[in-house]
């Protein structure tokens, strides 16, 4: 069996982050053929592209670097006055330049968009597509991944419920099945 390696994203830095929560439930949940990690994205500066040569941002070398040998990649962001946080969106122009050396290039990629909100940061979500679409990446179109109201998805012990165990567990096995078209 081939296995597959992901890179997840988490767009919120938070401590206590409903986005990673939900990321972190989704790869325990992930069928054996995925193989999924979050990497990391805060360190990341601001991209610059004045900076953007001779690697003097290692930061940025070790990312894209890193990056590059994920067979795909599963995006999670918050809703920050109706779009997507700035580190995440920091991150896919970090990985997009230098120009014509993409990383995102091709990459079979999901998209989940998690809230404290009932309205489940949608548009969040759907701004973040509209990026991958001008950076060529696959994203799977269904199932879509709203989470709102994830504050009351846990337990006292941080357990998610178990309809939305059985809704993260379908997304992943989806999404598994779309990462096998693109490799
Ligand atoms: C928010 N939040 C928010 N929520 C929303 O539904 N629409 C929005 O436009 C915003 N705007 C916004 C801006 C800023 C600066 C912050 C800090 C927060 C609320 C936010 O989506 C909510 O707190 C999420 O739970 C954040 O995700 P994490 O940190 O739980 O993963």
């Amino acid at each position: 069996m081939k296995r597959y390696k992901i890179a997840v994203f988490v767009g919120s830095l938070r401590k206590d982050s409903f986005n990673k929560k939900i990321a972190e439930n989704i790869i325990r949940l992930a069928p054996n053929n995925l193989e999924m990690e979050i990497v990391e994205i805060g360190q990341l500066p601001h991209y610059n592209e004045d900076l953007d040569t001779h690697n003097r941002v290692p930061a940025w070398t070790a990312f894209r670097n890193k990056v590059k040998t994920y067979d795909g990649v599963f995006l999670f962001t918050p809703e920050y006055n109706r779009s997507i946080s700035g580190v995440l969106k920091n991150a896919l122009d970090v990985g997009s330049r230098p120009y014509g050396k993409s990383i995102w290039n091709g990459k079979p990629a999901a998209v989940g968009s998690v809230s404290m909100s009932p309205l489940a940061a949608s548009i969040a979500n759907h701004t973040l597509r509209q990026s991958l679409v001008f950076l060529n990446m696959p994203v799977m179109q269904q199932p879509e991944i709203y989470i709102g109201s994830a504050q009351n998805l846990f337990d006292e012990e941080g357990v998610i419920d178990d309809s939305t165990e059985t809704f993260l567990k379908q997304v992943v096995t989806d999404y598994a099945n779309w990462v096998q078209k693109f490799n």
